[in-house]
């Protein structure tokens, strides 16, 4: 019986998790989710789990230290899945001291703790013995390997090489996982995974924002030429992975988690506008961001040889299951795209000048 804390579970990932594991592993026991609901943390996401009697939600700061301490002292938890972030590039790049408090520092509280608590001997800093079965797993991204050319994969072992402050916060706080690691002997894995898509996504990034904005015929900004490549995966898909990794996983070890699947944005935007019966002539070509990444490409042989995971939805049935998604929640789109978000959207796609 696990018990677990999972921070950011009120995003998008962090709720198709919970949503998975509650619905598939009858040996989860507890499962608080400790969410600070920044403007991409919505509890509308979890309706579905918030009368099941082991789940618990907190609002907290995984910066918040006695918080934390406090949570592992009341419900003992033995793993962590750690989803909690500032996620998104764009923001990166007009706020990126936000992105290395919260992906950084929030990311070294929480193992600090989990190392405190887990330690069987915390006094003796040369003790390496931790409680049987304890887990701590940090979900990060293809991102921290930096961009390809045209061929080649990212592989466990391609050398970290970050681009946007998002990335390199991230890219920072899997060797701080690391350290802690190699350091202390905690027990982690790293998962880094391709681009996500499904049910859930905030409607910034590229899929969701593309059929909001085709189903009210507004323009589709599409950054630069619209050839960059990145490798989709269905949210399920990579939810599989997490737990694949925490069945199975060998301690230590990184696992990538990919779907093979690379489409270039502008592929994609057609994709949607055909899906819709829309008009191309809505695809607006908008100034390029500052170092894009062209081309991103998972090789996910390591966690399909070792943990027999493999994606399981087609592109195209994935594609078509979540804008159906969308258009069957319209009601949660209209929420999450009020206000604040309409601000920040024109401030990004410059719509204001
Ligand atoms: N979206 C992708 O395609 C993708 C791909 C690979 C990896 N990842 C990683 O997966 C994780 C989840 O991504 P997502 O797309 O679901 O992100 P998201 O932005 O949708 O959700 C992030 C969640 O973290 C919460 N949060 C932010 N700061 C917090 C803090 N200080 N304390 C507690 N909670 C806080 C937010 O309220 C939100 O609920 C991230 O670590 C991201 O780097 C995402």
């Amino acid at each position: 019986m696990r018990k677990l804390l999972v921070t950011g579970g009120a995003g998008f990932i962090g709720s198709n998790f919970i949503q998975y594991l509650l619905g598939r592993k009858q040996e989860i026991e507890l499962l608080v989710n400790l969410d600070l609901l920044t403007y991409a943390g919505n509890l509308e996401n979890l309706k579905s789990v918030e009368h099941d009697p082991r789940y618990c939600f907190i609002q907290g700061d995984i910066r918040n230290r006695a918080l934390v301490r406090k949570l592992f002292d009341e419900y003992g938890f033995d793993t962590v899945v750690h989803f909690a972030a500032e996620s998104h590039v764009d923001r990166s790049i007009v706020e990126p001291e936000l992105f290395l408090t919260t992906n950084i520092v929030g990311t070294q509280t929480l193992l600090d703790v989990a190392k405190n608590y887990w330690k069987i001997h915390p006094e003796d800093k040369y003790s390496r013995e931790y409680r049987p079965g304890v887990i701590y797993l940090q979900v990060s991204t293809d991102e921290v390997y930096g961009a390809l050319g045209r061929n080649g994969m990212f592989t466990e072992t391609t050398p970290l090489a970050p681009n946007s402050p998002y990335s390199a916060s991230k890219a920072s706080a899997d060797l701080i996982v690391r350290a802690y690691h190699e350091t202390y002997g905690l027990p982690v894995n790293i998962t880094r995974c391709s681009n996500n898509y499904g049910s859930y996504q905030f409607p910034e990034k590229l899929i969701p924002l593309m059929i909001h904005n085709a189903l009210y015929d507004k323009p589709l900004p599409v950054y630069g030429d619209g050839m960059q490549i990145r490798d989709w995966l269905h949210v399920k898909d990579h939810c599989a992975g997490i737990v694949a990794v925490l069945e199975k996983g060998e301690v230590g070890e990184v696992y990538n988690i990919g779907g093979n699947n690379e489409k270039a944005n502008l592929e994609i935007v057609r994709q949607i506008l055909k899906e819709l019966g829309k008009p191309d002539s809505l695809i607006t070509h908008v100034q390029d961001r500052p170092g894009h990444d062209r081309r991103y490409a998972i090789d996910n042989t390591k966690i399909t040889t070792h943990l027999g995971w493999k994606p399981s939805y087609t592109f195209e049935q994935g594609m078509a299951e979540t804008i159906r998604w969308y258009l069957d929640n319209l009601d949660w789109v209209e929420h999450v795209t009020s206000g604040e978000y309409q601000k920040y959207y024109r401030k990004m796609y410059l719509l204001d000048t």
